[in-house]
Order: structure tokens, then C-alpha cells, then sequence
């Protein structure tokens, strides 16, 4: 790219859309439809604990260096490993974020379509005066269907190429300038709701309480795990994203908010999710199908809840698009700057090509199920293959590239804005990078294999 483009590559134009942005990516499904489930299964407060020492140890600072390597870079996540490292093997890892993010965008679509729907159904006032059953048979037919799930998923997926295909300033950034706001007004609408409900203490002690007998080790495996998934680490995105900041920027107090931003959506989501199932006497253990399952339950028997559910749904879409418009840019910014494809091409050979093994995935818990992998449909094998290969690589892979490539001079100029800013704690992030994030990470890939090997092998007996 000559030097000329460069200088015209479009940025964020505003502190607040670089915020709005990048928590809009972090901020997701992962907060609202994992987040709580997996806390309320390992423990409350003591996988809280677990996982907001992850945040802090490993998280913050692999997410700050996805923004120091994304913004010298002004690449994409494989271009800025070829910039800053050339002639070497680095761009590896940008070349297994691009995989991850077609990987996830293609079940993460399908997911968002559920939400689309339950928008619709809960307008149409579908789940009114049905039993719990009825609505759990609902769930399990839709998603087992070959045409509405995959035309939901569809829609979706325009809406998230649209967004993208207006650009980094008139797309992405002005769209999570209104729609991260509306996320957090929603959110608080229903936790005020959700804990005025008669019995909701129930549900908030479940919360917070720490019940350290149910914090299994696999339970800590899990929350390093969600930690990359819900920061929205190890693959690039906030690479590509950090590409798009200004030299001004003070990207460790960036890394900070949007970190406290993340975290507190989620525990928020846990608040509107535990205290509203427990006051209906419900169980939490429903697994991944707390939300679209428990969930309508809950609302159809608060008074007023269509209008709650319907704000549910329309809050877990709108997380859903501000996530993956920062995924579906991986492959865009890739595809447009590598293959010097324009961008509106770019835009629809990706998002066509993802829709298009998203649709597999969606017809993988129907018409087409059937083992893929070690007795895993295609959704959870490319769920598997994303939340513990991929991710957790790429994030070992860019501490270890902070940490024993780059190294800590030039990381601190840049984080440091050439020194205009004060890094009390770098010491300690480079640490944490060298060291403690990528043995960490290791451990937890190397372990979620193996756990799942052993699954299988157990299956066959
Ligand atoms: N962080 C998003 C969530 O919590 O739902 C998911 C995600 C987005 C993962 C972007 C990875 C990514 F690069």
C-alpha cells in the first residue's frame, strides 16, 4: 500500500466511537446468553472471582497489545504481523484470526437469528399462555427447522454486511455510537425489573453468593476461556479495530474501559437473567437454553412481560450486530488490503462465503445432524475448534509476539504515546505477557482438547 492511501485510511473519529466500537465487540452474546448460565453452573461469586483475575492478569494485557500492534501496524491482523515482523513467520497468527473469525461468525449468526426471532415471536405474542414445555418444544422445533432459522440468520447477516459495508466511520462507528447507549438503557430497564420481582433475592444470592465446591477446575479452565471469548481476544479484532485509533489515543485507559464496560454488561445480564428465573421458581441449570428457553417463561408470567420480553430480545440482537460487524471487519479488512479487493466486494464475498457455512451450521441441529468431530455436530465443532484452538492460540501467539518479537521498547513507546504517557504498570502487562498469559493459555487449550478426547472417548465406550 503506497504511503498516500495510507494516510488516507479511515479512522474512528471520536474517542467515545472507538469506545462504543470496540465494547460493542466485546460485548455480546458471550455477556448476555453465556455469562450467566456459566457462572450460575460453577459457583456464583467464586467463578466471578476466577474469571475477573483473568480479566485482569491476561485479558487486559493481550487486549492492549492487539491495540499496540493494530494501531503501529494501520493493517489488518495478518498485515500488521507482516509489517511489524517481516520475513518472519508471525503472520501465522493474523492468517488464524481471519479463521477464526469466519469460524465464529458462521454459528454466532445462527445464534443472533434465534434472538431476531424471539423478537418477532414475542411481538406476535407467541409464548403467551403457554407452559414451560410448550415453550421449550417451541425452541427445539425452530431450531431444528431447515427454512425459518436459516432465513433469520440471513437477515441477520445483512444487517451486519450493511453496517460494514458503510464504512469504519459511517457504518461501524455510527452505528455503535446509538446502538451501545440503547444496549445499556435496555439492560437497565429490565435489571430494575428483574430484582424488583417478589423472590428475586433468591436469584441474586444464587449470583453472588461464592460457593467454592461447585468452582471445579474445569470451572477454571472455562473462565479463561470465556474471558478471551467475551473480550473478544485472540483473533484480531481489536488488531484490526486498534488499526483504526488514533496516535492520540491513550490505549491503556482504552483497554480499561472497554474491559470495566464488558465485565459489567455481563454481570448486569446475570442480574436481569438469576433473579428473574428464580422468582418464578425456575431452575438456572438450563444450560445454554436459559435464554431462549427459561427466559420467555419468565416474561409471560411478569405482568407486562411481552414489552420486557420483546426489550429481552431486541437488547440480545443489538449485542449480537455490535459484535459481529468487529468480526465480519477481520475478514473484510483482510480480504480488501491483502487481496487489494475493494472493500464493497470484500464485503460481500465475506459475508456471503460466512452465510453460507453458517447455514450448515444452523441445519447441523435439524435436517442435517450428524457427527463432524469427535462426536460433535458442525455448530459445536466449529464452536469448539474457535473457542478453544483458535482463540486461545492466537492469544498466546500475540503475547509471545509482544513479548519475545516486538519486545518492550517499542511496545511501551507505543502504548505510551512515545512516552507523553505515563505506564506505571507496563512492567507488569510485559510480564504478564511473556510469562503468565501465554503458559496460562496453553494449559487451558491443551486441557480443553483433552477433556474433550476423553468425552468422546467415554461415549465410545
Ligand atoms: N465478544 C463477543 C461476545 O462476547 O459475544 C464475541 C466475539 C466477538 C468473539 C469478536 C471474538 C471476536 F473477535
Amino acid at each position: 500500500m503506497s504511503e498516500l492511501k495510507e494516510n488516507k485510511r479511515t479512522g474512528f473519529s471520536s474517542k467515545f466511537g472507538v469506545i462504543a466500537a470496540a465494547a460493542g465487540s466485546a460485548v455480546g452474546l458471550g455477556n448476555i446468553w453465556k455469562f450467566p448460565y456459566i457462572t450460575g453452573q460453577y459457583g456464583g461469586a467464586a467463578f466471578l472471582f476466577v474469571y475477573l483475575a483473568f480479566i485482569l492478569a491476561i485479558g487486559l494485557p493481550v487486549m492492549m497489545s492487539e491495540f499496540v500492534i493494530g494501531r503501529k501496524a494501520k493493517r489488518n491482523a495478518f498485515g500488521a504481523f507482516r509489517k511489524l515482523a517481516p520475513k518472519s513467520v508471525w503472520f501465522v497468527t493474523g492468517f488464524l484470526g481471519v479463521g477464526a473469525a469466519y469460524l465464529i461468525l458462521s454459528f454466532y449468526g445462527v445464534v443472533a437469528g434465534w434472538a431476531m426471532d424471539y423478537v418477532a415471536e414475542s411481538v406476535k405474542g407467541t409464548f403467551v399462555g403457554k407452559t414451560p414445555q410448550e415453550i421449550s418444544a417451541y425452541f427445539n422445533h425452530f431450531s431444528s427447522q431447515s427454512l425459518n432459522p436459516v432465513l433469520w440468520q440471513l437477515a441477520f447477516m445483512v444487517l451486519t454486511a450493511v453496517i460494514v459495508l458503510m464504512g469504519i466511520q459511517k457504518g461501524i462507528e455510527r452505528y455503535s455510537k446509538v446502538l451501545m447507549p440503547l444496549l445499556v438503557v435496555l439492560l437497565v430497564i429490565l435489571v430494575f425489573r428483574s430484582v424488583t420481582l417478589p423472590g428475586a433475592m433468591k436469584g441474586i444470592e444464587f449470583f453472588l453468593n461464592p460457593d467454592f465446591s461447585k468452582l471445579t477446575w474445569d470451572g477454571v479452565l472455562n473462565a479463561l476461556g470465556h474471558a478471551f471469548f467475551s473480550l473478544s481476544l485472540g483473533m484480531g479484532t481489536l488488531i484490526t479495530y486498534g488499526s483504526y485509533i488514533d496516535k492520540k489515543n491513550n490505549l491503556g485507559k482504552t483497554a480499561l474501559q472497554v474491559t470495566i464496560a464488558d465485565t459489567v454488561i455481563a454481570i448486569l445480564a446475570g442480574l436481569v437473567i438469576l433473579p428473574a428465573v428464580f422468582a418464578f421458581d425456575l431452575k438456572p441449570g438450563a444450560g445454554a437454553g436459559l435464554v431462549f428457553k427459561t427466559l420467555p417463561n419468565v416474561f409471560m408470567q411478569m405482568p407486562g412481560g411481552s414489552i420486557f420480553s420483546v426489550m429481552f430480545f431486541i437488547l440480545l440482537t443489538i449485542a449480537a450486530l455490535t459484535s459481529s460487524i468487529s468480526i465480519l471487519e477481520v475478514v473484510v479488512a483482510f480480504l480488501s488490503e491483502e487481496l487489494k479487493i475493494s472493500r464493497r466486494v470484500s464485503v460481500v464475498l465475506a459475508a456471503v462465503s460466512i452465510s453460507f457455512v453458517g447455514i450448515f451450521c444452523s441445519l447441523s441441529l435439524g435436517d442435517m445432524d450428524g457427527e463432524v468431530f469427535l462426536g460433535m455436530n458442525f455448530f459445536d465443532t466449529l464452536d469448539f475448534f474457535a473457542a478453544n484452538i483458535f482463540l486461545p492460540f492466537g492469544g498466546a501467539l500475540i503475547s509471545l509476539f509482544i513479548g519475545w518479537k516486538y519486545g518492550y521498547k517499542k511496545a511501551k513507546a507505543e502504548l505510551s504515546n512515545h512516552g507523553k504517557i505515563n505506564l506505571w504498570y507496563f512492567d507488569a502487562i510485559y510480564f504478564s505477557l511473556k510469562y503468565i498469559a501465554p503458559i496460562a493459555i496453553m494449559i487451558v487449550s491443551v486441557y480443553g482438547i483433552y477433556e474433550q478426547v476423553q468425552k468422546y472417548l467415554t461415549t465410545l465406550g
